[in-house]
Protein backbone atom coordinates (compact mmCIF):
# COMPACT_ATOMS: atom_id res chain seq x y z
CA UNK A 1 0.00 0.00 0.00
CA UNK A 2 1.13 3.61 -0.83
CA UNK A 3 1.83 6.11 2.13
CA UNK A 4 3.42 9.63 2.31
CA UNK A 5 6.59 10.00 4.41
CA UNK A 6 6.85 13.90 4.77
CA UNK A 7 9.50 16.06 6.30
CA UNK A 8 8.08 19.00 7.97
CA UNK A 9 8.72 22.33 8.44
CA UNK A 10 9.42 23.61 5.16
CA UNK A 11 8.31 26.83 3.22
CA UNK A 12 5.72 26.60 0.23
CA UNK A 13 6.35 28.67 -2.43
CA UNK A 14 4.88 29.80 -6.32
CA UNK A 15 1.65 28.82 -7.99
CA UNK A 16 -0.32 25.31 -8.56
CA UNK A 17 -3.31 24.57 -10.60
CA UNK A 18 -6.36 23.77 -8.88
CA UNK A 19 -7.66 20.62 -10.93
CA UNK A 20 -11.27 20.38 -11.70
CA UNK A 21 -13.94 19.75 -9.39
CA UNK A 22 -14.36 15.65 -8.22
CA UNK A 23 -17.85 16.46 -6.85
CA UNK A 24 -18.73 18.52 -10.47
CA UNK A 25 -17.44 15.96 -12.44
CA UNK A 26 -19.40 12.91 -10.93
CA UNK A 27 -22.70 14.06 -11.44
CA UNK A 28 -22.09 15.49 -14.84
CA UNK A 29 -20.23 11.99 -15.71
CA UNK A 30 -23.43 10.14 -14.66
CA UNK A 31 -25.75 12.15 -16.27
CA UNK A 32 -24.43 10.60 -19.87
CA UNK A 33 -26.92 7.61 -18.78
CA UNK A 34 -29.30 10.72 -19.53
CA UNK A 35 -28.69 9.64 -23.50
CA UNK A 36 -26.86 11.76 -26.53
CA UNK A 37 -23.88 12.68 -26.60
CA UNK A 38 -21.33 15.24 -25.19
CA UNK A 39 -17.74 16.16 -24.59
CA UNK A 40 -16.12 17.76 -21.37
CA UNK A 41 -12.91 18.55 -20.16
CA UNK A 42 -10.89 19.48 -16.86
CA UNK A 43 -11.83 16.09 -15.77
CA UNK A 44 -9.45 15.95 -12.83
CA UNK A 45 -7.39 12.18 -13.07
CA UNK A 46 -9.14 10.51 -9.70
CA UNK A 47 -9.77 7.13 -8.71
CA UNK A 48 -13.55 8.02 -8.11
CA UNK A 49 -13.70 9.34 -11.55
CA UNK A 50 -12.30 6.13 -13.08
CA UNK A 51 -14.88 4.38 -10.80
CA UNK A 52 -17.00 6.52 -12.17
CA UNK A 53 -15.81 5.47 -15.97
CA UNK A 54 -15.83 1.89 -15.51
CA UNK A 55 -19.26 1.83 -13.70
CA UNK A 56 -20.33 4.05 -16.78
CA UNK A 57 -18.89 1.62 -19.50
CA UNK A 58 -20.54 -1.47 -18.05
CA UNK A 59 -23.96 0.44 -18.29
CA UNK A 60 -23.38 0.68 -21.67
CA UNK A 61 -21.60 4.48 -22.19
CA UNK A 62 -19.24 4.57 -24.58
CA UNK A 63 -15.86 6.87 -23.59
CA UNK A 64 -12.59 8.20 -25.37
CA UNK A 65 -10.02 10.32 -24.73
CA UNK A 66 -10.20 13.02 -27.10
CA UNK A 67 -7.24 14.50 -29.08
CA UNK A 68 -5.77 17.19 -26.00
CA UNK A 69 -6.32 20.53 -27.17
CA UNK A 70 -2.86 22.10 -27.35
CA UNK A 71 -3.10 24.84 -24.57
CA UNK A 72 -5.67 23.32 -22.64
CA UNK A 73 -3.92 22.72 -19.25
CA UNK A 74 -0.14 23.34 -18.52
CA UNK A 75 1.05 19.95 -17.39
CA UNK A 76 0.12 19.69 -14.30
CA UNK A 77 2.84 18.16 -12.19
CA UNK A 78 2.47 14.46 -11.91
CA UNK A 79 -0.74 13.74 -13.55
CA UNK A 80 -0.92 10.55 -14.96
CA UNK A 81 0.98 10.47 -18.37
CA UNK A 82 -1.73 8.29 -20.17
CA UNK A 83 -5.00 10.58 -18.96
CA UNK A 84 -6.25 13.31 -20.89
CA UNK A 85 -8.63 15.72 -19.45
CA UNK A 86 -10.83 15.55 -22.56
CA UNK A 87 -13.49 13.05 -22.63
CA UNK A 88 -15.70 12.04 -25.73
CA UNK A 89 -19.15 10.41 -23.91
CA UNK A 90 -21.94 8.79 -26.19
CA UNK A 91 -24.68 6.57 -25.35
CA UNK A 92 -23.71 2.92 -26.42
CA UNK A 93 -26.32 -0.23 -27.48
CA UNK A 94 -26.54 -1.98 -24.48
CA UNK A 95 -29.54 -0.95 -21.99
CA UNK A 96 -28.17 -2.68 -19.11
CA UNK A 97 -29.76 -1.02 -15.68
CA UNK A 98 -27.36 -2.45 -13.18
CA UNK A 99 -24.91 -1.02 -10.40
CA UNK A 100 -23.22 -3.80 -8.99
CA UNK A 101 -21.90 -3.85 -5.44
CA UNK A 102 -18.21 -4.36 -6.13
CA UNK A 103 -18.42 -0.97 -7.77
CA UNK A 104 -20.66 1.13 -5.49
CA UNK A 105 -19.01 -0.15 -2.25
CA UNK A 106 -16.28 1.98 -2.91
CA UNK A 107 -17.08 5.08 -4.21
CA UNK A 108 -21.20 5.93 -2.88
CA UNK A 109 -21.54 9.01 -5.46
CA UNK A 110 -22.24 5.50 -7.62
CA UNK A 111 -26.20 6.13 -6.12
CA UNK A 112 -26.03 9.39 -8.79
CA UNK A 113 -26.97 6.55 -11.79
CA UNK A 114 -30.50 6.12 -10.26
CA UNK A 115 -32.09 9.19 -11.39
CA UNK A 116 -30.78 9.25 -14.86
CA UNK A 117 -31.52 5.58 -15.15
CA UNK A 118 -35.03 5.81 -13.86
CA UNK A 119 -35.79 8.60 -16.68
CA UNK A 120 -34.25 7.22 -19.63
CA UNK A 121 -34.30 3.50 -19.54
CA UNK A 122 -37.37 3.08 -16.51
CA UNK A 123 -35.25 0.79 -14.28
CA UNK A 124 -32.34 0.70 -12.05
CA UNK A 125 -30.88 -1.87 -10.07
CA UNK A 126 -28.47 -0.50 -7.93
CA UNK A 127 -26.72 -2.03 -4.69
CA UNK A 128 -27.44 0.27 -1.51
CA UNK A 129 -24.51 1.83 -0.69
CA UNK A 130 -24.10 0.56 2.97
CA UNK A 131 -22.64 3.18 5.65
CA UNK A 132 -18.76 4.65 5.91
CA UNK A 133 -16.84 5.32 8.14
CA UNK A 134 -17.86 9.56 8.73
CA UNK A 135 -21.72 7.94 9.39
CA UNK A 136 -24.97 6.07 7.86
CA UNK A 137 -25.25 8.02 4.58
CA UNK A 138 -28.97 6.75 4.06
CA UNK A 139 -30.26 7.71 0.70
CA UNK A 140 -34.02 8.05 2.05
CA UNK A 141 -34.49 11.62 0.42
CA UNK A 142 -33.73 10.09 -2.86
CA UNK A 143 -35.86 7.06 -3.20
CA UNK A 144 -38.71 8.61 -1.66
CA UNK A 145 -38.54 11.48 -4.36
CA UNK A 146 -38.60 8.98 -7.00
CA UNK A 147 -41.38 7.38 -5.62
CA UNK A 148 -43.30 10.75 -5.73
CA UNK A 149 -42.23 10.92 -9.47
CA UNK A 150 -43.87 7.46 -9.86
CA UNK A 151 -41.17 4.92 -9.33
CA UNK A 152 -41.94 1.35 -7.45
CA UNK A 153 -38.82 0.72 -5.07
CA UNK A 154 -37.66 -2.49 -3.68
CA UNK A 155 -34.69 -3.60 -1.30
CA UNK A 156 -34.15 -6.98 -1.55
CA UNK A 157 -30.87 -8.62 -0.78
CA UNK A 158 -28.82 -5.27 -0.56
CA UNK A 159 -30.22 -4.25 -3.64
CA UNK A 160 -32.61 -1.29 -4.92
CA UNK A 161 -34.71 -2.42 -7.61
CA UNK A 162 -36.67 0.70 -9.42
CA UNK A 163 -38.97 0.55 -11.90
CA UNK A 164 -41.27 3.24 -13.52
CA UNK A 165 -44.07 4.10 -16.42
CA UNK A 166 -42.92 6.80 -16.96
CA UNK A 167 -41.50 9.59 -14.41
CA UNK A 168 -43.59 12.88 -13.79
CA UNK A 169 -43.04 15.85 -12.88
CA UNK A 170 -43.86 16.79 -9.11
CA UNK A 171 -43.30 19.12 -5.78
CA UNK A 172 -40.44 17.96 -3.80
CA UNK A 173 -39.69 19.16 -0.05
CA UNK A 174 -36.51 17.33 1.14
CA UNK A 175 -35.94 17.21 4.89
CA UNK A 176 -32.37 18.06 4.33
CA UNK A 177 -30.32 19.80 1.69
CA UNK A 178 -29.00 16.75 0.54
CA UNK A 179 -26.20 17.16 -2.10
CA UNK A 180 -25.98 14.27 -4.12
CA UNK A 181 -30.22 13.44 -3.38
CA UNK A 182 -30.62 17.12 -5.32
CA UNK A 183 -28.51 16.46 -8.41
CA UNK A 184 -30.21 12.68 -8.77
CA UNK A 185 -33.59 14.54 -8.48
CA UNK A 186 -32.52 17.19 -11.07
CA UNK A 187 -31.13 14.43 -13.31
CA UNK A 188 -34.24 12.52 -13.38
CA UNK A 189 -37.04 15.31 -13.63
CA UNK A 190 -34.86 16.83 -16.81
CA UNK A 191 -36.67 14.19 -18.86
CA UNK A 192 -39.40 13.23 -16.76
CA UNK A 193 -43.11 14.41 -17.93
CA UNK A 194 -44.19 18.36 -16.91
CA UNK A 195 -42.60 20.19 -14.08
CA UNK A 196 -40.59 19.43 -10.94
CA UNK A 197 -39.79 22.06 -8.16
CA UNK A 198 -37.53 20.65 -5.75
CA UNK A 199 -37.27 22.85 -2.66
CA UNK A 200 -34.90 22.75 0.22
CA UNK A 201 -32.67 21.81 -2.42
CA UNK A 202 -28.74 22.23 -1.33
CA UNK A 203 -27.08 25.08 -3.06
CA UNK A 204 -23.60 23.79 -3.43
CA UNK A 205 -21.66 25.22 -6.61
CA UNK A 206 -21.58 21.83 -7.84
CA UNK A 207 -25.14 21.38 -7.95
CA UNK A 208 -25.14 24.83 -10.24
CA UNK A 209 -22.34 23.49 -12.63
CA UNK A 210 -24.37 20.36 -13.25
CA UNK A 211 -27.48 22.43 -13.93
CA UNK A 212 -25.18 25.11 -16.48
CA UNK A 213 -23.99 21.86 -17.67
CA UNK A 214 -27.76 20.30 -18.45
CA UNK A 215 -28.61 23.24 -19.84
CA UNK A 216 -25.92 23.83 -22.20
CA UNK A 217 -27.81 20.53 -23.64
CA UNK A 218 -31.07 21.78 -23.83
CA UNK A 219 -32.57 20.96 -20.42
CA UNK A 220 -34.82 23.47 -18.70
CA UNK A 221 -33.70 24.13 -15.15
CA UNK A 222 -33.85 27.41 -13.09
CA UNK A 223 -32.80 28.18 -9.94
CA UNK A 224 -29.88 26.06 -9.38
CA UNK A 225 -27.83 27.44 -6.43
CA UNK A 226 -30.60 28.58 -4.32
CA UNK A 227 -32.76 26.90 -2.37
CA UNK A 228 -35.62 26.43 -5.07
CA UNK A 229 -35.19 24.43 -7.99
CA UNK A 230 -37.48 24.25 -10.80
CA UNK A 231 -37.23 21.54 -13.70
CA UNK A 232 -39.34 21.25 -16.66
CA UNK A 233 -39.15 18.05 -18.69
CA UNK A 234 -37.48 17.43 -22.51
CA UNK A 235 -37.68 14.91 -24.47
CA UNK A 236 -33.95 14.92 -25.45
CA UNK A 237 -30.47 16.10 -24.74
CA UNK A 238 -27.99 17.77 -27.18
CA UNK A 239 -24.21 17.45 -27.96
CA UNK A 240 -22.36 20.02 -26.15
CA UNK A 241 -18.65 20.48 -24.95
CA UNK A 242 -18.56 21.60 -21.47
CA UNK A 243 -15.69 22.43 -19.08
CA UNK A 244 -16.18 21.06 -15.64
CA UNK A 245 -15.57 23.53 -12.49
CA UNK A 246 -12.74 23.83 -10.41
CA UNK A 247 -12.20 21.59 -7.48
CA UNK A 248 -12.80 23.98 -4.48
CA UNK A 249 -11.99 21.78 -1.31
CA UNK A 250 -8.37 20.85 -3.26
CA UNK A 251 -8.45 25.11 -3.63
CA UNK A 252 -9.51 25.27 0.12
CA UNK A 253 -6.35 22.90 1.09
CA UNK A 254 -4.18 24.36 -0.72
CA UNK A 255 -5.17 27.77 0.76
CA UNK A 256 -4.68 26.22 4.07
CA UNK A 257 -1.00 24.80 3.12
CA UNK A 258 -0.47 28.70 2.52
CA UNK A 259 -1.25 29.82 5.77
CA UNK A 260 0.66 27.23 7.37
CA UNK A 261 3.60 27.00 5.54
CA UNK A 262 3.27 30.01 2.61
CA UNK A 263 6.00 32.17 1.32
CA UNK A 264 3.24 33.59 -1.54
CA UNK A 265 1.74 31.03 -2.67
CA UNK A 266 -0.66 31.36 -5.05
CA UNK A 267 -3.68 28.85 -6.51
CA UNK A 268 -4.66 29.08 -10.14
CA UNK A 269 -7.83 28.50 -12.59
CA UNK A 270 -9.68 29.46 -9.40
CA UNK A 271 -12.53 31.65 -8.77
CA UNK A 272 -12.98 33.44 -5.35
CA UNK A 273 -16.62 33.40 -4.92
CA UNK A 274 -17.64 29.52 -3.85
CA UNK A 275 -14.06 29.97 -1.53
CA UNK A 276 -15.37 32.84 0.50
CA UNK A 277 -16.98 30.53 3.65
CA UNK A 278 -13.01 29.21 3.72
CA UNK A 279 -11.49 32.45 2.68
CA UNK A 280 -13.80 34.39 5.65
CA UNK A 281 -12.57 31.59 8.38
CA UNK A 282 -8.73 31.94 7.33
CA UNK A 283 -8.75 35.89 7.28
CA UNK A 284 -10.56 35.65 11.33
CA UNK A 285 -7.54 33.60 11.61
CA UNK A 286 -4.99 36.36 10.63
CA UNK A 287 -4.42 35.25 6.81
CA UNK A 288 -4.44 38.07 4.09
CA UNK A 289 -5.47 37.07 1.18
CA UNK A 290 -4.55 39.03 -2.65
CA UNK A 291 -7.36 38.04 -5.45
CA UNK A 292 -6.93 38.89 -9.42
CA UNK A 293 -8.88 36.99 -12.01
CA UNK A 294 -8.49 33.68 -11.92
CA UNK A 295 -5.94 33.23 -8.60
CA UNK A 296 -5.76 33.54 -5.32
CA UNK A 297 -2.40 34.02 -3.40
CA UNK A 298 -1.67 33.74 0.13
CA UNK A 299 1.34 33.71 2.73
CA UNK A 300 1.56 32.01 6.12
CA UNK A 301 -0.35 33.51 8.80
CA UNK A 302 2.46 34.72 11.40
CA UNK A 303 0.41 34.15 14.58
CA UNK A 304 -2.81 32.63 13.70
CA UNK A 305 -5.82 32.81 16.18
CA UNK A 306 -7.88 30.44 17.16
CA UNK A 307 -12.04 30.56 15.80
CA UNK A 308 -14.96 29.04 16.19
CA UNK A 309 -16.98 27.09 13.11
CA UNK A 310 -19.60 25.14 12.32
CA UNK A 311 -20.13 22.87 9.01
CA UNK A 312 -22.69 23.78 7.44
CA UNK A 313 -24.09 22.95 4.06
CA UNK A 314 -23.24 25.61 1.10
CA UNK A 315 -22.80 28.79 1.77
CA UNK A 316 -21.56 27.72 5.11
CA UNK A 317 -18.60 26.24 6.11
CA UNK A 318 -17.38 22.90 3.85
CA UNK A 319 -17.50 19.70 5.95
CA UNK A 320 -14.94 18.57 3.73
CA UNK A 321 -12.91 20.98 4.65
CA UNK A 322 -13.00 20.25 8.48
CA UNK A 323 -9.86 17.98 8.63
CA UNK A 324 -7.84 20.75 6.70
CA UNK A 325 -8.44 23.58 8.84
CA UNK A 326 -7.50 21.56 12.07
CA UNK A 327 -3.75 21.56 12.25
CA UNK A 328 -4.12 25.56 11.69
CA UNK A 329 -6.14 25.44 14.63
CA UNK A 330 -3.59 22.95 16.52
CA UNK A 331 -0.80 25.88 16.20
CA UNK A 332 -3.18 28.82 16.85
CA UNK A 333 -2.82 31.30 20.08
CA UNK A 334 -6.13 30.60 21.85
CA UNK A 335 -8.65 28.25 21.56
CA UNK A 336 -10.99 27.35 18.48
CA UNK A 337 -13.84 25.14 18.47
CA UNK A 338 -15.15 22.94 14.94
CA UNK A 339 -18.98 21.96 15.72
CA UNK A 340 -19.48 19.48 12.73
CA UNK A 341 -23.40 19.53 11.79
CA UNK A 342 -23.24 17.62 8.46
CA UNK A 343 -21.64 14.18 9.51
CA UNK A 344 -22.20 12.28 12.32
CA UNK A 345 -18.81 10.64 13.09
CA UNK A 346 -16.48 12.98 11.41
CA UNK A 347 -13.43 12.98 13.53
CA UNK A 348 -11.42 10.08 13.04
CA UNK A 349 -8.55 12.04 12.33
CA UNK A 350 -8.55 13.51 15.38
CA UNK A 351 -6.78 10.95 17.59
CA UNK A 352 -3.84 10.94 14.78
CA UNK A 353 -3.23 15.06 14.79
CA UNK A 354 -3.26 14.57 18.67
CA UNK A 355 -0.31 11.48 18.91
CA UNK A 356 1.41 14.12 16.54
CA UNK A 357 0.81 16.71 19.44
CA UNK A 358 -2.37 18.36 18.62
CA UNK A 359 -4.94 18.99 21.49
CA UNK A 360 -7.92 18.21 20.67
CA UNK A 361 -11.32 17.31 22.51
CA UNK A 362 -13.98 15.36 21.21
CA UNK A 363 -17.34 16.01 22.72
CA UNK A 364 -20.18 14.39 20.60
CA UNK A 365 -20.51 16.34 17.53
CA UNK A 366 -17.43 19.43 18.88
CA UNK A 367 -13.90 19.59 18.60
CA UNK A 368 -12.60 21.56 21.10
CA UNK A 369 -8.74 22.66 19.79
CA UNK A 370 -6.48 24.17 22.91
CA UNK A 371 -4.10 25.71 20.41
CA UNK A 372 -0.64 26.37 20.77
CA UNK A 373 0.54 23.08 19.89
CA UNK A 374 4.30 21.85 18.26
CA UNK A 375 3.51 19.20 15.96
CA UNK A 376 5.35 16.70 15.91
CA UNK A 377 6.20 14.07 13.24
CA UNK A 378 4.32 10.31 13.42
CA UNK A 379 3.03 7.51 11.75
CA UNK A 380 -0.36 8.15 11.14
CA UNK A 381 -3.29 6.14 9.37
CA UNK A 382 -5.53 7.86 6.89
CA UNK A 383 -9.44 6.83 7.55
CA UNK A 384 -10.73 8.61 4.60
CA UNK A 385 -10.06 11.11 1.87
CA UNK A 386 -10.79 14.40 3.71
CA UNK A 387 -9.35 12.94 6.75
CA UNK A 388 -6.36 12.11 4.53
CA UNK A 389 -5.81 15.35 3.22
CA UNK A 390 -5.85 17.25 7.35
CA UNK A 391 -2.68 14.68 8.29
CA UNK A 392 -0.79 15.78 5.15
CA UNK A 393 -1.00 19.31 6.34
CA UNK A 394 -0.23 18.27 9.66
CA UNK A 395 2.90 16.65 8.73
CA UNK A 396 4.01 19.53 6.61
CA UNK A 397 4.00 21.68 9.54
CA UNK A 398 5.63 19.04 12.03
CA UNK A 399 8.75 19.01 13.95
CA UNK A 400 10.69 16.21 11.98
CA UNK A 401 9.26 12.98 9.83
CA UNK A 402 5.75 11.91 9.20
CA UNK A 403 4.44 9.09 7.21
CA UNK A 404 1.25 9.08 6.39
CA UNK A 405 -0.04 5.61 5.55
CA UNK A 406 -3.10 4.60 3.83
CA UNK A 407 -2.94 7.19 1.11
CA UNK A 408 -5.20 5.48 -1.14
CA UNK A 409 -8.09 7.63 0.29
CA UNK A 410 -6.11 10.43 -0.66
CA UNK A 411 -6.10 9.25 -4.62
CA UNK A 412 -9.97 9.36 -4.73
CA UNK A 413 -10.00 13.04 -4.54
CA UNK A 414 -6.97 14.91 -5.27
CA UNK A 415 -4.42 14.65 -8.41
CA UNK A 416 -1.05 14.14 -7.24
CA UNK A 417 -1.05 16.10 -4.55
CA UNK A 418 1.97 14.80 -3.56
CA UNK A 419 3.58 16.69 -7.17
CA UNK A 420 2.15 19.44 -6.30
CA UNK A 421 3.15 19.83 -2.99
CA UNK A 422 6.10 18.89 -4.03
CA UNK A 423 6.26 21.45 -7.23
CA UNK A 424 5.69 24.16 -3.90
CA UNK A 425 9.06 23.13 -2.02
CA UNK A 426 7.41 20.56 0.32
CA UNK A 427 9.56 17.64 1.19
CA UNK A 428 6.91 15.08 0.46
CA UNK A 429 7.59 11.38 -1.19
CA UNK A 430 5.20 8.08 -2.10
CA UNK A 431 6.67 5.08 -0.41
CA UNK A 432 5.67 1.46 -0.43
CA UNK A 433 4.17 1.04 3.31
CA UNK A 434 6.36 -1.12 5.04
CA UNK A 435 4.81 -3.84 6.51
CA UNK A 436 5.63 -5.19 9.60
C1 LIG B 1 -21.83 15.24 -0.89
C2 LIG B 1 -20.38 15.28 -1.31
C3 LIG B 1 -19.47 15.09 -0.10
C4 LIG B 1 -19.81 16.12 0.99
C5 LIG B 1 -21.31 16.11 1.29
C6 LIG B 1 -21.72 17.23 2.23
C7 LIG B 1 -20.40 14.43 -3.58
C8 LIG B 1 -20.08 13.32 -4.51
N1 LIG B 1 -20.16 14.21 -2.28
O1 LIG B 1 -22.09 13.97 -0.32
O2 LIG B 1 -18.12 15.29 -0.55
O3 LIG B 1 -19.11 15.79 2.16
O4 LIG B 1 -22.08 16.28 0.07
O5 LIG B 1 -21.34 18.46 1.70
O6 LIG B 1 -20.84 15.49 -4.00
N2 LIG B 1 -28.72 12.17 4.27
C9 LIG B 1 -29.80 11.41 4.68
N3 LIG B 1 -30.62 10.87 3.72
C10 LIG B 1 -30.40 11.04 2.38
C11 LIG B 1 -29.30 11.81 1.99
C12 LIG B 1 -28.47 12.37 2.95
O7 LIG B 1 -30.03 11.23 5.89
O8 LIG B 1 -31.18 10.52 1.57
C13 LIG B 1 -27.83 12.79 5.28
C14 LIG B 1 -26.40 12.23 5.24
O9 LIG B 1 -26.30 11.03 5.99
C15 LIG B 1 -25.60 13.37 5.82
C16 LIG B 1 -26.34 14.60 5.32
O10 LIG B 1 -27.66 14.16 4.97
O11 LIG B 1 -25.63 13.34 7.23
C17 LIG B 1 -25.69 15.27 4.12
O12 LIG B 1 -25.49 14.32 3.11
P1 LIG B 1 -25.46 14.69 1.57
O13 LIG B 1 -25.59 16.14 1.35
O14 LIG B 1 -26.44 13.80 0.87
O15 LIG B 1 -23.99 14.24 1.18
P2 LIG B 1 -23.59 13.48 -0.14
O16 LIG B 1 -24.43 13.99 -1.24
O17 LIG B 1 -23.53 11.99 0.10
Amino acid sequence: MDAFRIVGGHPLRGSVRISGSKNAALPILFSSLLGGSFSLSNIPCLRDVKTTLLLLEQLGIRISVAEETPGLRDPSPGSDSSWSDRLEISEGETSSFEAPYDLVRTMRASVLCLGPLLARRKKARVSLPGGCLIGARPIDMHLKAFERMGATITIHHGYIDAETDGLEGCEISLPYPTVTGTENIMMAAVLAKGKTTVTNAAEEPEIVDLADFLVARGARITGAGSSTIRIEGVDRLDPVHFSVMFDRIEAGTFLVGAALLGDEVTIREVNPAPLSSILDVLMAMGAEAESRPGQITMSAIRNPRGVSIRTLPYPGFPTDMQAQILPLMAIAKGPSTVVETVFENRFTHVMEMNRMGANIEIHGSQAMVRGGSRLEGAAVMASDLRASAGLVLAGLIAEGETEVRRVYHIDRGYEAIEKKLEALGARIKRIQEELP
